[in-house]
This record gives structure tokens, C-alpha cells and sequence, in this order.
């Protein structure tokens, strides 16, 4: 190895990292290896796709409850156990004296079939009664923030009294904001306040939320919610820190909802969608396959919602007659409804105001139809041992290129998967593959995409993760490793993703998974951004991700790395507009490496570039309480010219934009 001048170290290590990292870098200077990267810039091979890079969504890690959707009442219709209202518990303080059970003689609606009774046998105002939520995993209680209380009540004969709200400390000794609602009647209506805390309020997630009474007396509970502000301020929305988050990778797409959680356990449970429409109360969610119950709060309303907001356009996927522990729907006449059930999804998403679901879209808030390019017909049908997934496809494929022949129709058996499973009968505009790989694994298949077989269907990698641990996602073992992975597997990633991006004329969309983890509920590791109550984060993960998706370009220029024995990844694209050449180099080894690099066909070089650098130890990583450890810098490069010199640091993911003509 030869000793290089390295012009352009980026020095900007974490903070735990730092020590390690100028370690690393004295290191560096002793040892550094030379690579050349040569890039015919007149010679573009490909558009970049367009939609690079999305997102893909589904409920789990409390991904929606508890997450993104911004409700704080836990077990909010009381249909989380059937047996006991699980997430309440009685308040009885200074000589109260109460009881609370589930009521099924007593429900809201049909979707709420049990309320939640308290019978009140001692009270007074200075010794209340009542009820408390403990959210998920506490309430987020911020300084000077005005929260949105709503519920269903009513009162046994005679009670007429008043229900008092309080967001109060864990210990009950600390009230954060309380609200008054006087006069509950006899028979069930909706009660709606609001509860402000004051400015001097310390954050905290150690809270409750508390319904009490100051009086004997039974009252029931029909729903009851609470909002924290919103994104945009929306009625029933979301969580605006995690929103930011989002909308900051610029987004395409938006790839919902699932996942398993589309498909269900089984075929009852799978996510019907009109099930999860109209107003909240009136929705009565469902088991997700993922261990707990799914509010469908986020129903389909919700999810076009969402996507629109990030700028990022709906990949709808349609349940297609087959549910995770096995059963299917055999093709034909059983399988009709699905196909009609998806045939009326799509009009509820596209259709004119004046189609009976373009109406029920209208209905619920949005009469301007979403755009939809993109229906996923099922997921990971691979796992479909009978073989029906072939005839699923192509009853569901005919139907919707009947009614809609300019919508694109993905398949969920990949071209690589077992020719038994694959989809013969018609061909798909698209196949969804998965990847979730060890980090080495990542890093020695980035050349998996250069070498694939062109003539099958065009690719969606809808799922694709690198792990750096032991164990696989799904292994309950890895609950002892942190729910957001470190900058280790964000190298993994930086490369997987310069792989699709070289090829992005052929891999049309591809999204990490899964996005989002609560980091009190996780059923998967790693996730991209990590949360709980109060705090969010992202994971080196995501800054990587974030690091491509705001820098795609327009054009795939060829370029050569020649790079010795070391497994350096690259990309270069260029963006028309900016007139900008953006070179991505991701370095998992722990030396630097001189990159030298060759722009052939270019007349013009601005001297002045930009580099943002992703670099820590491969440890390092970002949590709740250290949230900003790693993250990308951006620097000036000079002395750019028509061929220069960069010096890629040890493990690191570095994006350079250079202005050439
Ligand atoms: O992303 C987590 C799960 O992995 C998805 O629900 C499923 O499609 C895949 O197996």
C-alpha cells in the first residue's frame, strides 16, 4: 500500500465516537490504500428512476398506535383483551372507594361491544375516584401544549355529576393540566374539552391520563381520546416530530399498508380496509399479526393522508386471498369478492367524486382523487405453499387492467424465487424481493444487481434491511440488541443502496424496512427511527437513507472503481438541473482510502464541490438520549478539477457533488 496525501479527510466523528475515530484516522495516514474511480460523464446509461426511494409502512413496533398516529389513550375502545380493559386502572384516593369491569350489557355501538363501568361506592371532591390510562408506555407532557380530550359517557340514574380530566404524574402528586366536563346525562353523547399545560412544565413521559368523579354513582366509558397537537393540526393525525422525520428522506412513496399486517393471521383478520373507514369511534380495528391489536385509527383515509402530505405517492397493496398461517382463497368464484373488494379500493383512492367510492373518498375529507400508479397484489406470496398465488395473480392482474389499463401490477414472487411459486399466467409489470442480509453479506452482494438476469419483470425491492448482529430480524433473541441499528449496518446499507441506484433503470422503487420502531414495543430489529412517548430519533440507518433519497440525480452515469482487494461501493449519478455530478462512496473498511477520481467528457469543472460525510466507529450509533451521535457533515471540497483526489475516510458513506459541464 502506498502512503497518499488525503486531501479531503472528513474529521467529523460523533461524539462517543471521536476518540475512536482520531484512533482510526492516525491510523489512517500510516496505511491508506488508493482507489480510482473513473466516471465517463458524457456517456449517461440510464434515467434514475423516478421514484427512488420510498417508504414502507405497516403496523408493527406500534408503527401507528403508539407512533406515528398521534392518539395517546391506550386501549382507547376498550377491545384490547376481551377479559379485562387492559392499559386502566382504578384511582381511589384519601377514602374513595371504586370498581371498574368491562360492560358488554352496556356498549357504545357495534364496533365498541363492551364500555368500561365505574361504580363509584365512596367520593368526594377532596377524595375522587375515578379511572387511569397509562398511554403507551406514559403521555408525552410537554410545557405550554394544549391537548384534545374527547369521550363517550353516560350515568346510571341519578349521578348528574361531572367528570374531571387530569394529566397528572405517575404518583398522582403532580397535575399537569386538568378540564371540568359537568353533567353527565343518562344516555350516551359525545364530550369533548381540552387540557393546557402551562409553560413551566418539565417534559416527561412518566404520566396519566385520569377521569375521575367526585361523587357515588356508576358511570360508563364509551371511547375516550386524547390528541397532543398535530401535524398541519389535522383532526385524527400525526405525530408531528416523527412526521418531520419522514418528510425529511423525501419520499416517492408511500408502500402500505403491509407487510404481514396486510395479510393478516388469517383471512377475518387481514386489514379491510372498509372496515378501518368513518368516524374513529365507529371503527372497531382488528388483531394485527404482530401481537397486538391494530386501532385502524389508520385506516385507508388515513394512509392516503399521510402519503400526500410527505409529497410521496400511495403503492397500494391489495389483500389477495392469502393469510400468514396459511389459508388461501382458491382462484375463481371464492376469490371474486377480494378481487371486487380491490377493484373498489383502487375507485375509493382514483375515482370521481361522481363513482359510488370516489363519493365515500369524498365523504371522508378528500374529494380530489389520489394519484396511483402501483398496485402490489399480495404479499410475499412465495410463502404460499399451494401453488394458488399464480392463479390469485392473474384473476386479480385481468380484473384490474380491465377497469384501470394504466395501472402497473406488482407481483410478490420474486424472479429469483423457486419456479414452482412463481407467476407464469401473466407477466407482471413488476416483482417485489426482499432482502434482509447480514451486513458482510450486503456489502459482497452490491454487485448482485450489475449481474441480473434483464429479461424478467422490471424490480421492486419493497423490503430490504442490513442487519449487524447475530441474529436474524424476526429472532426473538435479538431483543437484547438495541431496536435501531448502528453505523455497521448503516455501511451495509449505503452499499446496498449504491447497488440499486446503479441499476435504478431496472429496480424501479425500493424502501428499507421495516420505518418505524416504539422502543418500549418492538417486534423487529433494526428499524430506521426509533421513539418513545416524548423523543425521536434516527438511526445511522437513516441518515444514510437520507443521505440517497435527497441526492438522486436524474441520470446514471457508468462509471469504474478500481479499488484493489477492498470493498469499497460507489454510485454516481448526475443531476440535469443543478448540472451537479453526484458520486457516492461508501467505505466499510476501517482505513481511509485515497479515491482518486477521473471525470472523462466533462470540459468544465467548478473548483469548489460539497461532500457530506457519514463516519463514526462502527459501533456508534444514535438512541433516545444521544440522538444526533451520528450524523452526516457537510464540508466544501476545493481544488476539484478534472481529475482530484478524495480522501474517503474509514467507515464512512460519503456523498460529493461536484458542478461540471
Ligand atoms: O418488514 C417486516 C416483515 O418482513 C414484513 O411484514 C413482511 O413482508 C416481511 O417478512
Amino acid at each position: 500500500m502506498k502512503l497518499k496525501r488525503i486531501t479531503h479527510i472528513n474529521r467529523s466523528c460523533g461524539k462517543s465516537a471521536r476518540l475512536g475515530c482520531l484512533l482510526v484516522q492516525a491510523m489512517v495516514f500510516t496505511a491508506a490504500a488508493q482507489a480510482l474511480l473513473t466516471i465517463e460523464a458524457d456517456r449517461p446509461v440510464a434515467q434514475v428512476s423516478p421514484t427512488f426511494y420510498g417508504l414502507m409502512t405497516e403496523e408493527i413496533n406500534y408503527s401507528y398506535d403508539g407512533g406515528l398516529y398521534a392518539e395517546l389513550v391506550r386501549n382507547r375502545a376498550f377491545r384490547d383483551n376481551s377479559q379485562k380493559p387492559e392499559s386502566w386502572s382504578v384511582v381511589a384516593a384519601g377514602g374513595a372507594s371504586a370498581e371498574m369491569a368491562l360492560d358488554p350489557q352496556q356498549p357504545l355501538n357495534a364496533a365498541i361491544p363492551a364500555s368500561l363501568r365505574l361504580a363509584v361506592s365512596a367520593a368526594s371532591p377532596g377524595a375522587r375516584a375515578g379511572v387511569a390510562n397509562s398511554g403507551y408506555w406514559g403521555f408525552p407532557v410537554k410545557p405550554a401544549t394544549t391537548y384534545q380530550a374527547s369521550f363517550y359517557a353516560k350515568a346510571a340514574p341519578g349521578f348528574g355529576g361531572a367528570i374531571t380530566l387530569s394529566l397528572v404524574s405517575e404518583d398522582g402528586a403532580t397535575v399537569y393540566a386538568s378540564a371540568r366536563v359537568a353533567q353527565i346525562g343518562e344516555g350516551w353523547k359525545a364530550y369533548a374539552t381540552t387540557l393546557a399545560t402551562d409553560g413551566k412544565v418539565v417534559p416527561t413521559t412518566k404520566a396519566r391520563l385520569v377521569l375521575s368523579v367526585e361523587q357515588p354513582g356508576t358511570i360508563w366509558l364509551g371511547f375516550v381520546s386524547l390528541f397532543p397537537p398535530t401535524w398541519k393540526n389535522q383532526p385524527n393525525g400525526f405525530r408531528p416530530d416523527l412526521m418531520q422525520m419522514l418528510v425529511d428522506l423525501h419520499p416517492k412513496f408511500l408502500r402500505f399498508p403491509g407487510g404481514n399486517y396486510l395479510e393478516g393471521n388469517t383471512i377475518e383478520t387481514r386489514f379491510d380496509w372498509k372496515q378501518t373507514l368513518g368516524p374513529v369511534e365507529q371503527r372497531p380495528g382488528h388483531p394485527s399479526p404482530w401481537g397486538y391489536r391494530s386501532t385502524d385509527g389508520m385506516g385507508l383515509a388515513e394512509f392516503l393522508r399521510w402519503g400526500e402530505d410527505m409529497g410521496a405517492a400511495p403503492v397500494l397493496a391489495v389483500y389477495a386471498g392469502y393469510s400468514l398461517q396459511g389459508a388461501h382463497v382458491e382462484p375463481g368464484e371464492k376469490l371474486q369478492p377480494f378481487v371486487q373488494d380491490a377493484l373498489d379500493e383502487i375507485e375509493y383512492v382514483t375515482g370521481p367524486v361522481t363513482s359510488t367510492w370516489g363519493a365515500r373518498r369524498a365523504k371522508d375529507g378528500h374529494p380530489a382523487p389520489y394519484p396511483l400508479h402501483y398496485v402490489e397484489i399480495g404479499n410475499e406470496d412465495f410463502f404460499d405453499k399451494s401453488g394458488s398465488y399464480d392463479g390469485r395473480f392473474a384473476q386479480f392482474y385481468d380484473a384490474i387492467k380491465a377497469k384501470y389499463p394504466q395501472l402497473e401490477c406488482i407481483a410478490t414472487v420474486g424472479n429469483e424465487q423457486p419456479e414452482g411459486r412463481r407467476v407464469h399466467s401473466r407477466r407482471p409489470d413488476l416483482v417485489d424481493e426482499h432482502y434482509y442480509s447480514p451486513v458482510a453479506a450486503f456489502l459482497k452482494e452490491s454487485g448482485r444487481f450489475d449481474n441480473y438476469d434483464r429479461r424478467g419483470p422490471a424490480i421492486f425491492v419493497g423490503e430490504w434491511a442490513a442487519y449487524e448482529t447475530a441474529f436474524v430480524p424476526w429472532d426473538k433473541r435479538s431483543e437484547k440488541e438495541a431496536p435501531t441499528p448502528n453505523l455497521r449496518a448503516a455501511l451495509g446499507d449505503a452499499a446496498w443502496m449504491a447497488a440499486m441506484e446503479r441499476n435504478s433503470d431496472f429496480i424501479k422503487l425500493n424502501c428499507y424496512a421495516p420505518l418505524l420502531v416504539n422502543v418500549h414495543g418492538r417486534q423487529w430489529r433494526p428499524d430506521l427511527i426509533g421513539y418513545d412517548a416524548l423523543h425521536v430519533y434516527g438511526s445511522p440507518s437513516y441518515y444514510a437513507c437520507q443521505m440517497f433519497s435527497r441526492n438522486v440525480g436524474d441520470e446514471i452515469l457508468p462509471a469504474r472503481l478500481i479499488a484493489g482487494a477492498s470493498q469499497m461501493a460507489y454510485s454516481v449519478t448526475r443531476d440535469r438541473a443543478q448540472g451537479e455530478i453526484i458520486i457516492k462512496l461508501v467505505n466499510p473498511q476501517p482505513l481511509a482510502q485515497v479515491v482518486r477520481v477521473r471525470l472523462v467528457g466533462v470540459h468544465s469543472v467548478n473548483r469548489k464541490g460539497t461532500a457530506s460525510v457519514l463516519e463514526a466507529l462502527p459501533e456508534s450509533t444514535n438512541d433516545l438520549e444521544n440522538r444526533k451521535n451520528v450524523v452526516p457533515v457537510t464540508s466544501e471540497l476545493s481544488d476539484i478539477g478534472r481529475e482530484f483526489e478524495y480522501g474517503l475516510a474509514a467507515n464512512a458513506v460519503a456523498v460529493l457533488k461536484i458542478k461540471a459541464k
